[in-house]
């Protein structure tokens, strides 16, 4: 199935988002930053997995990279689902009002009265089990659709510290184990599915076809095994998420390639078992950008000019503390938020906390700025304020929801100073 390159954010957008906040009150000079989503890059990106993946498919679109409740509202009121990697996520995604049976609980570390928790408040939620052992810690009659976590063991080419699939994670059932996990599908019958995400910002997303086979191949035998023994079939397989978008303004081909290797590489499209996905950086990778006022320049040497915005390290963790992370692209406002134009200057992008590693880019080429202009960090949604880093106790940024020349809505004001005191009382 072929598919056009994915629309990014339009240049003119940001300009026109940034100065549309402004006039409507949503920000004022007292806000330093924020964090913009443009829903019509976020529709484009939802729509697409209903396009490339079968109709029946759930797409339980990740909390953690993106926990922004307005913007799970807007998700859920669309017909999606949510993925949740702990009971606050769960409680996160009751708050958005999603049906407790588009609810994926994933936590591999969940506790009985977590457990319990979620059986009384979001019944017939999908639940996968990290191991054959947690799923002691289930009663019979949990009315959940309950579910086991499969480990391939074997690397992805993900970065190593996103990558769940190699021989020494902490996630899933190992596939070695084939025969206690076929054993313990027939000792449960109220097990209904399987589960895999093998690692995030995964390179070749298409070569990931060959696990969600292997996985197709073990429901396969699990069928059969309780065929024999008089026992439902499997009804989901849970094919996580993992695909890596760049975020320096490289258009995304999307997902149609990978979704036609699984269908090659396996029968799971043409049976009776439901496809679920959890595709987190995909989804928000490219539909938002932070925005910031210039806090101060100097140039410490005549060739060295730095430009200190109003977040970073705090915004943007996996990008700060991780060497190889993804780089972003920048663009410059004018101080009337308009692109700024003019020949280009060498700056370095600097965080505003206190340590010397608070750099979100070296070198980057600029119109020369002065302290009216402002930077967007492009291609910012996914996994920033989601991972809020409290160093040095910065109120949390605005986030904003806009459609060019349509709309412009506060989803979520920025925090007070009474935030912080509160968050740390
Ligand atoms: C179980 C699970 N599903 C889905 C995701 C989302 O991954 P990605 O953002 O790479 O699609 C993650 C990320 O950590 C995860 O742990």
């Amino acid at each position: 199935m072929y598919h056009a390159p994915l629309d990014l954010v339009k240049p003119e957008s940001y300009g026109w988002a940034v100065a549309r906040a402004h006039e409507l009150g949503l920000l004022s000079a007292d806000h330093t930053s924020a964090l913009f989503v443009d829903l019509d890059i976020l529709d484009q990106r939802l729509h697409h997995l209903e396009q490339v993946f079968p109709d029946t498919a759930l797409h339980a679109i990740p909390v953690k990279t993106h926990p922004i409740l307005s913007t799970l509202r807007y998700v859920v009121s669309q017909g999606y689902g949510l993925e949740c990697a702990s009971l606050e996520e769960v409680a996160l995604a009751l708050r958005a009002k999603c049906p407790s049976d588009k609810i994926v609980w994933d936590s591999p570390a969940k506790t009985q009265s977590e457990i319990d928790y979620v059986i009384q408040h979001a019944p017939g939620a999908i639940v996968n089990a990290n191991s054959i052992d947690e799923l002691n810690m289930y009663p019979q009659d949990h009315g959940l659709r309950l579910g086991l976590r499969i480990l391939l063991m074997s690397a992805t080419g993900a970065p190593k510290v996103f990558d769940v699939s190699a021989s020494d994670s902490k996630f899933g059932e190992p596939i070695t184990r084939r025969q206690q996990i076929i054993d313990c599908f027939l000792a449960r019958p109220d097990l209904v599915g399987l589960h895999l995400h093998a690692g995030s910002d995964i390179g070749n997303i298409e070569k990931n076809a060959t696990r969600v086979a292997a996985v197709y191949d073990l429901a396969i035998e699990i069928n059969q095994a309780r065929h024999l023994a008089d026992l439902p079939p499997l009804d989901y397989i849970d094919i996580g998420g993992g695909a890596g978008v760049y975020l320096d303004g490289r258009e995304s081909q999307g997902l149609a390639s990978y979704s036609d290797r699984i269908r090659s590489e396996c029968q799971l499209y043409s049976s009776s078992l439901q496809v679920i996905t959890e595709f987190g950086r995909f989804t928000y990778g490219h539909c938002g950008w932070l925005w910031s006022r210039i806090a101060s320049l100097r140039a410490n040497t005549d060739d060295h000019r730095l430009a200190i915005l109003h977040v970073g390290a705090d915004a943007l963790v996996r990008e700060i503390y991780q060497p190889h992370a993804q780089r972003h692209s920048f663009i410059a406002l004018d101080p009337h938020f308009k692109s700024a134009t003019g020949s280009k200057q060498s700056y370095d992008l600097a965080g505003p906390l206190c340590f010397a590693g608070d750099v979100i880019e070296r070198e980057v080429m600029l119109p020369a700025l002065s302290h009216e202009h402002s930077v967007i960090i492009c291609n910012a949604a996914s996994n920033s304020l989601a991972l809020w880093s409290r160093h040095c106790s910065r109120r949390m940024p605005a986030v904003i929801h806009y459609r060019r020349g349509m709309s412009c809505n506060l989803a979520k004001p920025a925090e007070t100073l009474d935030d912080i005191i509160q968050s740390w009382s």
